[in-house]
C-alpha cells in the first residue's frame, strides 16, 4: 500500500482495472482537428490536409504518418484547452491511440513505421502524463500562455508560505511513525486540493498571475510529497 501506484499508472495499457476498459464515446470533448494542415502521405503521396481523416494513417494506403508537430497535448488528446480535464475520458483516450500506434502493432512493418510509432507512442505518454496531475497540466496550460515558472526559484514567495513548507518539512525529518507520516501526507494532501481548486478558477478567470502563484505554491507542495515518499522507504 506505500507507493508504487502513479508508476503502474503509467505503464502500458493492458494494466487497467476493469470499470476503465468499457468501450465509451472516444473523445474528451469535441471532434479532433488531427492532420488538418498535415501534409501528404510518405508512403504514397496521397492528399493530407483536411482528407487524413484520423491524422495517423492515410486513407489510401494505411501508412502510419509522422506525428504532427503543430499538435498540443491537448488536442492530441482531445480536451478542450482548458484546465478541467474529465480524467476517466482522458485514460480512454489514452488507450485508444496506443491500440492504434503502440509499437507492439508495428513489429511487422516497415522501419519508417516502426519509428513513427515509437515516436507517437512517446507522445502518447507523455501527454497523458502531463495533462493528468494537475501540477503538470497547469504548468503546461501556463505554458501555451507563454507564462513559465522558472525551477529553483522562489518566485515571490511570501516570508509566511515559506515558513510553511519549512514547518512541515521539519515535522516529516522528526516523524517517526507510519502514523505521523500518514498525518502529514494528509494535511499535504489537503492543500493540494485547495490549490487545485485555485488553480482552475484562476484559469476560468483567465488571470495568468494568479494561476503562476499557485502552481508555484503546488509544486513546493509536490517536492514535500516527493520527500514523503522518500520517508515510507525505510519504514515499509
Ligand atoms: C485559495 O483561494 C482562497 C480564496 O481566494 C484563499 O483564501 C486561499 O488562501 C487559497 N489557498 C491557498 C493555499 O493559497
Ligand atoms: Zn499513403
Amino acid at each position: 500500500m506505500w507507493g508504487g501506484r502513479t508508476g503502474a499508472l503509467l505503464r502500458v495499457w493492458g494494466l487497467w482495472p476493469a470499470g476503465v476498459l468499457g468501450r465509451r464515446p472516444l473523445s474528451c470533448n469535441a471532434a479532433s482537428l488531427a492532420g488538418s494542415n498535415s501534409p501528404q502521405c510518405w508512403n504514397c503521396g496521397g492528399p493530407g490536409g483536411p482528407m487524413r481523416g484520423d491524422g495517423f494513417f492515410c486513407p489510401q494506403c494505411r501508412a502510419l504518418q509522422p506525428p504532427d508537430p503543430t499538435r498540443d497535448y491537448f488536442s492530441l488528446m482531445d480536451c478542450n484547452r482548458a484546465f478541467r480535464v474529465d480524467t476517466a475520458k482522458l485514460q480512454t483516450r489514452y488507450q485508444d491511440l496506443q491500440r492504434l500506434v503502440h509499437p507492439d502493432f508495428f513489429s511487422q512493418r516497415s522501419q519508417t513505421e516502426k519509428d513513427f510509432s515509437e515516436k507517437h507512442s512517446t507522445l502518447v505518454n507523455d501527454a497523458y502524463k502531463t495533462l493528468l496531475a494537475p501540477l503538470s497540466r497547469g504548468l503546461y496550460l501556463l505554458k501555451l500562455h507563454g507564462v513559465e515558472i522558472p525551477e529553483g526559484t522562489d518566485y515571490e514567495m511570501d516570508r509566511q508560505f515559506l515558513m510553511e513548507i519549512m514547518e512541515i518539512n521539519e515535522k516529516l525529518a522528526e516523524a517517526q511513525s507510519e502514523a505521523a507520516v500518514k498525518e502529514i501526507e494528509s494535511v499535504v494532501r489537503a492543500k493540494q486540493n485547495e490549490l487545485t481548486d485555485n488553480v482552475s478558477r484562476a484559469f476560468e478567470q483567465d488571470d495568468m498571475e494568479k494561476a503562476k502563484e499557485m502552481l508555484t505554491k503546488m509544486r513546493y507542495f509536490s517536492n514535500v510529497e516527493e520527500n514523503i515518499k522518500l520517508k515510507k522507504i525505510p519504514l515499509q
